[in-house]
């Protein structure tokens, strides 16, 4: 069982990471769809706002209370989260908060002891994200089966979208394991996770590989090749299943192969940023991919310590 301060430090934590998450999903779903789909634009836009105030009361709730670590993992925000923000809006039209941005920038971190009112301010703030990522991971199933009976046109790939559902539903069993008192990064779970994390990588890399422009050859083969190495270390993390010395191979191989696929979606964000990669990449879903790494390395340097 968690203790009161690491509740309430892991919640806001994990806050943190997956509302911003869960807002560019709404934001690369609505910038998706075609002209004649306005309703399920509008619901995107919807579920854009909703997690954007899941955002900023986490924000509010987290200023010395959240770990210094995971300030520094730059997983809620990166040194260009602000950039690609304003790009991706002026490319797509598409409104987004930018004040979250900076607010979120400022924060810091200590991990301090926590009052009574704010772990039922936690507490509410669980309750109503598990209430909205289950509304978005059913509005993904929705678009998703809509796309595979061929009733909707979305310049999405359905594995994208298939993608985007299983990290809500990682999200909300996350919420779910700290609203019952459990470690959502609990050490038993580590193969599992890592399993999650590492194909999560690999569609990474295959959604790189297909949204370059073809002439992008040297960049298209980096890709394909991480996505064969994640592929690999999916199957060895689903393998390693309870055994303590292959979890830990797995641990530490995940843990090099992360950093450098973080490293070329970073260079990768800042290249488009700079007009020099030709794709059909928005700068904030560069961004979004290499916070999601960063996520992945802060989970696996936890999981190193106590496997
Ligand atoms: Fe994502
Ligand atoms: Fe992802």
């Amino acid at each position: 069982m968690l203790t009161i301060s690491e509740y309430v430090r892991k919640s806001l934590e994990t806050n943190l990471f997956f509302a911003r998450i869960m807002k560019e999903h709404s934001i690369f779903l609505e910038a998706g769809f075609v002209c004649k789909d306005v309703n399920l634009s509008q619901q995107a836009d919807n579920f854009k706002n909703a997690f954007n105030l899941i955002l900023m009361e986490a924000i509010n709730l987290s200023n010395g209370v959240i770990s210094r670590d995971s300030v520094a993992a730059q997983e809620f925000v990166t040194n260009n989260t602000l950039a690609a923000e304003e790009k991706t809006q002026n490319l797509s039209g598409i409104l987004i908060n930018l004040n979250v941005t900076q607010a979120e920038m400022a924060l810091v971190g200590d991990s301090v002891n926590v009052s009574p009112q704010l772990q039922s301010a936690v507490f509410a703030l669980n309750q109503k994200a598990l209430l909205w990522t289950a509304a978005i991971a059913d509005f993904k199933t929705k678009v998703l089966n809509a796309v595979l009976s061929c009733n909707l046109f979305t310049w999405n790939f359905p594995l994208l979208i298939e993608h985007i559902r299983r990290e809500a539903l990682m999200y909300n069993m996350m919420l779910t394991r700290l609203q019952n008192g459990q470690n959502p990064d609990d050490p038993a779970m580590a193969a599992q996770l890592e399993a999650f994390w590492n194909r999560i990588m690999a569609e990474h890399s295959l959604f790189i590989q297909h949204l370059l422009d073809p002439t992008e050859e040297n960049l298209f083969e980096t890709a394909t090749s991480f996505a064969n190495q994640f592929k690999q270390l999916t199957a060895e993390a689903e393998a390693a299943d309870n055994n303590k010395s292959a979890v830990e191979t797995v641990t530490k191989r995940s843990l090099k192969a992360t950093q450098s696929i973080r490293d070329f979606k970073k260079q990768g964000t800042e290249l488009i940023l700079m007009c020099k990669i030709k794709s059909l990449i928005v700068p904030l879903l560069g961004d979004h991919v290499t916070r999601e790494a960063n996520h992945f390395i802060r989970l696996l340097r936890k999981l190193q310590a106590t496997v």
